[in-house]
């Protein structure tokens, strides 16, 4: 962590922080508090498509394992879950987070409320540690909420590469899209009346001063979001309201801020059907179905893994 956050905040003209830092605990908690206010429509949304698929996707995928990357509290795999139990397919289930606290909680809530469910934490990060999920083979992974958007549009081939690595022929992924829309609504989802998503923001700095011993004064900091229709993505920075010096000893920084300076903490793409398949050629996974909600605000895509290599057609 001391070394990506030196990294990134040493990053010029613009530093950042990377996102999955937000999640600690309280970050949790804040990002569940957000799936519940007026203005961020994606968690309703895509529990509505879900409701309504979970059952054809387990029949097309027939998977014996449900594997979750960025779990969090573990509430949409139970869609799917149900659906594998009332036909007969219920065995096991693999959670993946980087927050440890979530992780252990929903695992074991999990557990509990299904019983015979063999249930597996892997406490780690989707972009670095897939290979401990182990060999694929009757395996449906999930990847919900839009999250697929945090990752840098030019990384999200290799991700998806990667997924693919650790899927057999005919195993699936589901993905959760946040579609391209309206800036209005896409501004007000981050920009909402209460301050949760402002306070989520901060956090991050919370993180870094725990975790690295830094002295950010997350008060010092106002929350920007703002939609970049070229990028197709919501950037949110934090900017410093006054001049500011920030030590982060354990990644040997002593920072200078100007009243205005920022640091980009997140981007969340926002994707059609034609700009998200257009990421997954040549990863080894195909994109199969589509299925949106009335107002075509979020989408659930299921790709299954193509027969021969993850490196996709046109490799030796
Ligand atoms: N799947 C849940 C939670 C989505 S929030 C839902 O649909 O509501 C995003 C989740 O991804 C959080 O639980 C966060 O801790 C986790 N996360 C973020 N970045 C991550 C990373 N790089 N590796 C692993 N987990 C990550
Ligand atoms: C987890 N992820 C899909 C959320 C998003 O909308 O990009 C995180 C979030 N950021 C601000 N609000 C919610």
């Amino acid at each position: 962590m001391a070394a990506e956050v030196r990294a990134s905040l040493s990053q010029r003209p613009l530093p950042s922080l990377p996102c999955k830092y937000f999640y600690d605990e309280r970050g949790s908690a804040l990002f569940d508090e957000i799936t519940r206010l007026p203005e961020y429509y994606q968690t309703r949304t895509e529990e509505t498509i879900l409701e309504k698929i979970a059952g054809e996707v387990i029949d097309a995928v027939r998977p014996r394992e449900l594997c979750e990357l960025g779990s969090g509290t573990g509430r949409k795999i139970r869609l799917f879950l149900d659906a594998m139990a009332s036909r007969g397919l219920l065995s096991r289930c693999v959670l993946l987070d980087i927050s440890e606290e979530v992780l252990a909680s929903s695992a074991e809530r999990l557990a509990a409320d299904y019983p015979g469910l063999s249930v597996r934490a892997v406490a780690g990060d989707f972009l670095e540690d897939l290979p401990a999920l182990g060999p694929g083979g009757s395996r449906l992974a999930l990847f919900l909420a839009g999250t697929v958007g945090n990752i840098h549009p030019d990384e999200v081939p290799a991700f998806l590469g990667s997924v693919a690595r650790q899927l057999e022929p005919g195993d699936g992924f589901l993905v959760g899209l946040d579609l391209v829309k309206d800036p209005a609504r896409l501004h007000a989802a981050y920009n909402d009346a209460a301050g949760v998503t402002a306070e989520f923001n901060r956090n991050v700095l919370r993180v870094v001063n725990d975790r690295l011993g830094a002295d950010f004064d997350p008060e010092a900091f106002e929350h920007v979001a703002f939609y970049d229709a070229e990028a197709a993505w919501i950037e949110m920075r934090l900017r410093a309201l006054r001049p500011l010096r920030v030590k982060v000893p354990a990644a040997g920084l002593d920072l200078a801020f100007r009243a205005g300076d920022e640091i980009r903490t997140e981007i969340s793409c926002k994707y059609t059907r034609a700009s998200f398949e257009a990421l997954c050629a040549g990863t080894g996974l195909v994109l199969e179905g589509w299925y949106t909600d009335p107002d075509s605000l979020f989408a659930s895509a299921l790709l299954r893994r193509r027969t021969g290599g993850a490196e996709g057609p046109g490799r030796p």
